[in-house]
């Protein structure tokens, strides 16, 4: 399958979630993104006031408007066309001067050389066929000294369809936890499965890449990692999710800061 076939599937694959999607995150994220993993972009990120931002990836545009509420200037892209329709019924309940576009991440031509001073991408990269493109693409629109700052499941502890997994082991009265994880070496595709309402399952494909494939394609593109965070569990998350404890011991995403000379 070629690249962009690939894309195509993951495209179409957020297109038929995105009514889904929208609802789960509504205005806040849901319980995973709100308690355990916004809040370590958002330390890494700090006061957006007064800067021109761009949300790569932006899905319902949730974080765009926390990010337009607090005084940025704001625009989403993402390739899922009903992902953006829905963001953009948003903004016409509630304005915000949000600007969205439908775009492949890999092709930001809509976007001036130089015109922003972040760009913020949650959760996404490992979605995005190429991401290499994504890279080099949120390089270009930023200016000098301006930050590239995103979270991604963690390359070395979330693998992609059953490559990572939990181990529960028991022993007399004990049980320990262990993280299995095969496969980190290899770049593949594989799918990750998402619990709609009413139990049924749905996939996306997500891209797993060694931890140095990223810090070396950021080198590339000219932008130097100035930040690399593991954030842990809020209270919050602690007390409602099963996996609380476990993520506590053992991180499933991360967040990554870097700038461009
Ligand atoms: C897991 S969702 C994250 C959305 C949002 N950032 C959030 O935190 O809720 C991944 C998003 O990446 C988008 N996406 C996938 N491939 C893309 C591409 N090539 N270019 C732009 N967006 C893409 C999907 O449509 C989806 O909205």
């Amino acid at each position: 399958m070629s690249e962009g076939d690939r894309s195509n599937e993951v495209v179409r694959a957020w297109e038929e979630l995105a009514a889904w999607y929208d609802e789960k995150m509504g205005e806040e994220g849901d319980l995973w993104h709100r308690t355990l993993i916004d809040p370590g972009l958002l330390q890494v990120l700090g006061q957006v006031a007064g800067l021109e931002l761009l949300d790569l990836g932006c899905g319902n545009g949730y974080l765009c408007r926390r990010f337009a509420r607090e005084g940025a200037r704001v625009t989403g892209v993402d390739a899922s066309a009903p992902m953006i329709e829905r963001a953009r019924q948003r903004e016409v309940r509630e304005p915000l001067g949000i600007t969205y576009h439908i775009a492949d991440a890999a092709d930001l031509s809509i976007l001036g050389d130089a015109s922003l001073d972040v760009v913020v991408s949650n959760m996404a990269l490992m979605d995005i066929a190429d991401a290499a493109g994504a890279i080099r693409e949120a390089a270009r629109v930023l200016r000098p000294g301006g930050r590239l700052v995103f979270s991604i499941l963690h390359p070395c502890f979330d693998l992609p369809g059953g490559a990572s997994g939990w181990v529960i082991e028991r022993f007399d009265f004990t049980s320990t936890i262990w993280r299995k994880v095969s496969r980190y070496r290899e770049q593949f595709v594989a799918p990750v499965p998402w619990q709609l309402d009413g139990g049924r399952l749905a996939y996306t494909p997500a891209y797993h890449r060694p931890l140095s494939w990223y810090v070396r394609t950021l080198r590339v593109a000219g932008l130097v990692v100035t930040a690399f965070e593991e954030p842990a569990p809020t209270e919050e998350f602690l007390a409602a999710s099963p996996q609380g404890s476990w993520i506590a011991e053992i991180p499933l995403h991360c967040v990554i800061e870097a700038r461009k000379e």
